[in-house]
């Protein structure tokens, strides 16, 4: 592959007709998966958007121009890696990781620019899953005669966005369970004494799993045992994620850390029989507070809540109560539990996921693992619920 031109360079390298190679030719995955290369540097800044990448190369595969999408409001992948040219060389290919857009959004329709540009050729991805396009940007492209080829590193280009994918088709922000747990998945010991059970490396993990995450979750009892900071400690410049409370009358204690650190937006999903008085302090310590029409909140009215101001990705931290709430309504994504060689042994200590009262077999959760990884003298192993 070659290196990045200039689009004013570009004029210089476009070959007689009769010199150009057939579409087909050049190696088109390396491209593609620079293209999600490009994606990636993005990771964890776009949202609600996906991370997209697009590069425009000549038949040969030299990359002519390049870009990806930075942040909210900004130009997407397909306009960066346009910008300058009046009118792309017709034998030039896009390759994009996401299909264009065709709908408005803050900015205006993708597929509509590449038209505007004279794209003769594009190769998408993986289709977007947003229902305002949906395949709408490839067959708007195709009916203006645009040659549009799919699915090149298909699965690579869907595992980029797995908060985009969830949250764009069912309204509800992804979540990721995370708990440390003994050999015998257990939290805590039976007097409540959890720290630590898993070691220095997989704690800073955690603290990157936080960064990652728009914002943390915990039920009021691990507030109350542990006073957990729920901040992310080991990225400087990594963004900070909102910290949230389930408490069903909102009793939390002045001294926390939770309501002394004001310097993170901290969120408190309440039951309807909070008191005004409870409410009233905690607002005045800088609290939201979203008050169910239950006397507990229940996981899907918070989560549907919590879309609507904005959260696409969440991380649940525990404790067993609130994790067993979250598996009961079956709201969970991924899953990240780090093990330790520990063995805590005791049918009084908590297990990480509660009591789901589940009976059969048939019915239990199912996660898939993806992937075991030792980190320090811990395993992290990651899955999805199947
Ligand atoms: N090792 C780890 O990774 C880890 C992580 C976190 C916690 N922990 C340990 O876990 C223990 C605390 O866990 P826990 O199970 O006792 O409590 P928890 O899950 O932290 O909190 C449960 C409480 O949250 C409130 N809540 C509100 N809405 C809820 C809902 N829809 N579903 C469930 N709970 C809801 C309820 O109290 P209200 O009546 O006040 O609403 C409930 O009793 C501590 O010992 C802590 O050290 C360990």
């Amino acid at each position: 592959m070659g290196d990045s031109l200039m689009p004013s360079e570009v004029s210089e390298f476009i070959l007689p007709q009769s010199m150009i190679l057939p579409f087909e030719t050049v190696i088109p995955e390396e491209l593609m998966q620079e293209a999600i290369r490009l994606a990636r540097k993005a990771e964890y800044q776009t949202e609600p958007n996906p991370i997209v990448g697009a590069l425009l190369a000549d038949p040969q595969g030299n990359i002519l121009s390049s870009g990806f999408h930075q942040k909210p409001g900004k130009a997407h992948a397909e306009v960066m890696a346009l910008q300058g040219f009046e009118q792309v060389p017709p034998e030039a290919t896009l390759y994009v990781t996401l299909e264009p857009c065709s709908h408005f959004g803050k900015t205006p329709p993708c597929a509509e620019l590449l038209l505007q540009k004279q794209v003769k050729q594009v190769v998408v991805g993986c289709l977007d899953p947003n229902p305002l396009v949906a395949g709408r940007g490839v067959a708007l492209l195709r009916e203006k005669g645009v040659q549009v080829k799919v699915g090149l590193c298909e699965q690579d280009c869907i595992d980029l966005n797995p908060v985009f994918n969830k949250h764009i088709v069912t309204h509800l922000p992804y979540v990721t369970l995370k708990a440390a747990t003994s050999l015998d998945g257990k939290i805590a010991m039976p007097s409540g004494e959890s720290q630590w059970i898993t070691g220095a490396e997989a704690r800073a993990y955690g603290h990157l799993l936080r960064s990652r995450h728009q914002a943390i979750v915990v039920g009021s009892q691990t507030l109350l045992k542990d006073n957990p900071q729920l901040t992310n400690r080991i990225e400087p410049g990594q963004r900070q994620p909102i910290r949230i409370a389930f408490s069903s009358l909102g009793n939390i204690q002045e001294e926390t850390s939770f309501l002394q650190n004001q310097e993170t937006q901290r969120i408190v999903v309440a039951g309807c029989e909070i008191k005004d008085k409870q409410l009233q302090f905690l607002q005045s310590m800088g609290v939201k507070v979203l008050v169910a029409p239950t006397a507990r909140p229940a996981v899907r009215w918070a989560l549907e809540e919590l879309y609507t101001l904005g959260i696409c990705s969440l991380l649940v931290e525990g404790g067993a109560e609130l994790v067993g709430s979250f598996l009961q309504e079956g709201l969970v994504d991924q899953l990240c539990l780090f093990l330790s060689g520990k063995l805590i042994a005791s049918p009084e200590a908590p297990a990480w996921c509660g009591n789901l009262g589940i009976s059969h077999l048939a019915d239990v959760p199912h996660f898939k693992f993806k992937s075991v990884k030792p980190m320090g003298d811990d395993l992290l192993i990651t899955g999805y619920l199947q």
